[in-house]
């Protein structure tokens, strides 16, 4: 009788699951799935070559927690987290299929690289050498250039590991791609934990000298990716610090105390709350805080946000020294997401853990932040996005 019980119920639970779209599996485990195909190019001599195959991964942890990703950027397309009353919802921002990711979008999902943030105008000089990069930020280059790590095919493996189910992506990057020097061999992974937690790892190698300073950049709303602004939703960060910039958002090279600005966030505060007052074109925050902790062997805390309304809080752990808050400032609707939800200014937040932005050009922070990578060498960073809740 028992095992009848608890099969109808094993049924009824996923009946509901498969309603809010969820696997039919029950964590920790994992599925995949062709999510599309990239456009045919022709080859040299005119000759039709189809697309690649862009592979969906699904991991799914003990608590029903879901994570989607796909080959086309490494790119997290969903995020299913509870609530305090234990509901389910999807909270980053991104859309339903390959073709709207292919038409261009301001890094939803993403890993910016093989240097994120703005490098000031779009040129550096490593060993003596003058490099120059895209000005697709003009006059500077953002997040890896034109076609950087977000617009790339990366190969996707997914497993079961001892901390739970697992995707990891490879990429190599061809010695002068997007002006960058060396071949730059890179794996980015997605692991979720029993404990609710993204475990976000990346490794890089070079064959020669290069620079690599890799971000997460996914765009959260802990009220669901279409709920609308995120003025409610409270911050705090460990940072006394942060790198003030100019207009155009490059680094001036000081680092300066939060203390008394609109940037402070050392206690808790509602993001809304000195949103106008942080400036900016378009208006909010979009700045680098200075972790107290510095660069870190274990990843530690950075940076926690709860929603009031739902409950669900977010905590951030890195091996990062620096950390940009980005409030959504460019978006204006015109990026037509996830169940045809148009994406408004300030409906979500992005925390990036990385090296600081323009770091290359900033010799004065060399021992905080070394972007830096020479052969023989490993980058790695791991950082930890927590999902909970407060009740
Ligand atoms: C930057 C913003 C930029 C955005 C692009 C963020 O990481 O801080 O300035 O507009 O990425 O999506």
């Amino acid at each position: 009788m028992r095992a009848l019980t608890t099969l109808l119920a094993a049924l009824a639970f996923a009946a509901t699951a498969a309603a809010q779209t969820q696997p039919a599996k029950l964590g920790p485990a994992f599925e995949q799935e062709t999510y599309g195909k990239l456009p045919g190019t022709t080859d040299k001599n005119g000759k039709a070559v189809p697309g690649a195959t862009v592979t969906q991964f699904t991991l799914i942890n003990k608590n029903n927690v879901v994570l989607k990703c796909i080959e086309y950027g490494a790119i997290i397309t969903e995020l299913r987290v509870p609530d305090k009353d234990g509901k389910f919802a999807d909270v980053v921002l991104g859309f339903d299929k390959l073709d709207d990711y292919l038409k261009g979008h301001p890094y939803f999902g993403t890993n910016a690289g093989r240097v994120a943030n703005r490098i000031a105008n779009a040129k550096f000089t490593l060993e003596g050498k003058e490099y120059k990069l895209a000005d697709n930020n003009a006059p500077h280059t953002l997040h890896g250039g034109k076609a950087g790590f977000d617009k790339k095919l990366w190969k996707g493996e997914a497993s079961l590991t001892a901390t739970g189910p697992s995707v990891k992506f490879s990429y190599v990057s061809p010695d002068g791609e997007e002006g960058y020097p060396g071949k730059l061999t890179v794996t980015v992974s997605y692991t979720l934990t029993d404990n609710n937690e993204l475990v976000i790892d990346y490794r890089a190698t070079t064959d020669k000298t290069t620079i690599c300073n890799l971000a997460h950049h996914s765009y959260f709303n802990l009220a669901g990716h279409n709920a609308g602004p995120i003025a409610e939703h409270e911050a705090e960060f460990a940072a006394k610090n942060y790198t003030p910039g100019d207009e155009t958002l490059i680094p001036t090279g000081k680092v300066a105390p939060v203390d008394g600005t609109p940037f402070d966030f050392t206690k808790k505060k509602a993001m809304g709350k000195d949103l106008e007052k942080a400036g900016g074109k378009p208006v909010g925050f979009d700045l680098n805080y200075v972790l107290d902790k510095g660069v870190t062997e274990r990843p530690e805390f950075a940076a926690r946000v709860t929603d009031p309304k739902s409950g669900r809080t977010l905590e951030v752990f890195t091996t990062e020294p620096g950390l940009q808050f980005y409030t959504g400032n460019f978006l204006d609707g015109t990026n037509v997401g996830k169940g045809g939800a148009a994406y408004k200014q300030h409906t979500a937040f992005c925390l990036e853990p990385q090296k600081f932005p323009d770091s290359v050009n900033k010799p004065e922070w060399k021992d905080k932040s070394n972007v830096v990578l020479k052969p023989g060498e490993t980058y790695k960073q791991t950082t930890v996005y927590k999902f909970g809740v407060s009740k």
